[in-house]
């Protein structure tokens, strides 16, 4: 059967240049086997700054709230281990490009240390040696045939600003608007594709839980919304920035990056239904109703049940901000994609739960796993390949068959190089991201397999590893060898295909 391919167009230069134009299967038509990827479909592998540079203070690089709260709280992390050295991409940028480029992806989707470029945060002071180190990482991956994608914000604030109230001060938004130009002017000739923020909902964890991630308070049920609120402003800032002063020139794309479990119902009952759309408005929803919906703002049920909530509890005002009027029409639509993170799926019921975490502490919803979902190296992370293609229709249904971009994936081990468990990861997610194409007419543009190094997993240090090329961290070399998923990725990626003999 003919598939049917509906152009989705990157700016015309660029585009050819890079051989990536951007053809989006909107057909909801099968293929035969649903095992080939779509002409112009986009492979690529993640990282992130404070992840993997190390150089945590050379060259002129401020402080981020992640060095702080290392320096500061040895034992934070699992192994009391910190990002100081990581993997040494702030030295070994042209080596990561070199397994790029092994591995065949059509782009790199790595972040920008705002304290790297801006030492203090405020861009009256840019550190060139920042810029230049941006610069040559870019100008590697395009001498290589790979596109840049930029997250602009994964979770390194510079503890200036921290010190400042970090993200709930609102004025925060003037600031990252000021660091966006300042990536713009720098790098946006070459970029044309951008994140500003990565996973609000991880983000705002870092101001109501004191072990999830820096600045590590304990605010739980407000420091998270407030941060929430104004991280959305800050996002809708930056994508208005680069829409009114640098879309017609740069002629790129702008987004930002969400991040969800599939909530399966526990049970087939009309409760455990209303269960799972009440975890999907929470987690998802929070974050992507007031940018993807018809309507704007949050979405309804979470402004009810915070309002009823916080009366209740004698507030004088609702802890879930309100936008005005204008700003709820200032964020709509402020995203030229669906990019989403994907990792793994839980199952839902009402009641009490014993997470700390503060949506699903006030969604009411009780989240589980399936005995039978296969686990890995994190205890959060079951292998639930199908919650994929549910996610991908949840989001297809609600917010008008946007174009989504799988910008995160990936599952952790202990390390081996002959990762099984984590090519049959890769594969199968594949495999129903081809099924939510194919059989359901989603619209999917590409997968970033996260992540293309071992690397260090925020609190849980170096006990959680992602990558498809091992780091070897006792090395002072840090030698980076391929695992069979690297193999795998490369032939998927190479023959456009995905192996019809998918194994657990
Ligand atoms: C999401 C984050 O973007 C990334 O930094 C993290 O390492 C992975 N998920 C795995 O937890």
């Amino acid at each position: 059967m003919r598939v049917n391919l509906a152009g989705w167009s990157s700016p015309g230069v660029i585009a050819a240049l890079m051989q990536l134009t951007l053809l989006v299967l909107c057909s909801a038509q099968s293929n035969n086997s649903n095992t080939r990827f779509p002409d112009g479909f986009l492979f690529g592998a993640a990282t992130a700054a404070y992840q993997i540079e190390g150089g945590w203070n050379e060259d002129g690089k401020g402080e981020s709230i992640w060095d702080h709260t290392m320096h500061t709280q040895p034992n934070f992390t699992a192994d009391g281990q910190n990002g100081d050295v990581a993997c040494d991409s702030y030295h070994l940028y042209k080596e990561d490009v070199r397994l790029l480029k092994e591995m065949g992806v059509d782009f790199y989707r790595f972040s920008i240390s705002w304290p790297r470029i801006l030492p203090t945060g405020e861009a009256n002071n840019i550190n060139q040696a920042g810029i230049d180190y941006y610069n040559n990482l870019i100008n590697e991956l395009l001498d290589n045939g790979i596109q840049p994608m930029i997250t602009i914000y994964h979770w390194d604030l510079p503890q200036w600003l921290q010190e400042l109230g970090g993200w709930v001060n609102p004025i925060i938004a003037d600031y990252f608007e000021d660091y966006a130009r300042v990536v713009f002017e720098n790098f946006g000739d070459r970029v044309k594709w951008w994140f500003t923020i990565n996973e609000p909902t991880q983000i705002v964890r870092g101001y109501s839980e004191a072990d999830a991630d820096a600045p590590a308070l304990n605010k739980s049920g407000v420091g998270n919304y407030l941060a929430g609120h104004n991280l959305l402003i800050a996002h809708a800032r930056a994508y208005h920035l680069y829409d009114n002063e640098y879309r017609s020139i740069q002629k790129g794309k702008i987004g930002l990056v969400l991040e969800s479990s599939w909530y399966e119902p526990l049970t087939n009952s009309s409760e455990d239904a209303e269960a799972s759309e009440r975890a999907m408005q929470f987690c998802l929803g929070l974050h992507a109703h007031p940018i993807f919906s018809t309507d704007g703002d949050y979405p309804p049920i979470v402004r009810e049940l915070l309002d009823k909530k916080s009366e209740a509890e004698g507030r004088p005002r609702s802890r879930l901000p309100y936008f005005s009027k204008d700003m709820v029409e200032y964020i709509q639509g402020t995203a030229d994609f669906f990019a989403i993170n994907y990792y793994t799926s839980g199952l839902v019921t009402f009641g009490e739960t014993e997470s700390h975490t503060a949506w699903e502490m006030d969604s009411g919803v009780r989240t589980s796993s399936d005995p039978s979902w296969p686990s890995s190296g994190a205890p959060w992370l079951k292998v639930v390949p199908w919650g994929l293609r549910k996610l991908i229709n949840w989001i297809h249904k609600n917010y008008n068959s946007p174009t989504i971009i799988i910008t995160e994936n990936g599952m952790a081990d202990t390390g081996n190089l002959d990762d099984a468990g984590r090519v049959y990861y890769h594969t199968s997610h594949l495999a129903e991201l081809l099924n939510a194409v194919y059989e359901d007419g989603c619209k999917v543009a590409g997968y970033c397999v996260w992540s293309l190094l071992d690397n260090f997993q925020w609190s849980a240090g170096y006990t959680q590893v992602f990558g498809v090329y091992q780091v070897n961290f006792t090395d002072p070399a840090r030698t980076r060898t391929a695992k069979a998923s690297a193999k795998a990725m490369a032939d998927i990626i190479r023959t456009r295909e995905l192996p019809t003999d998918l194994e657990k």
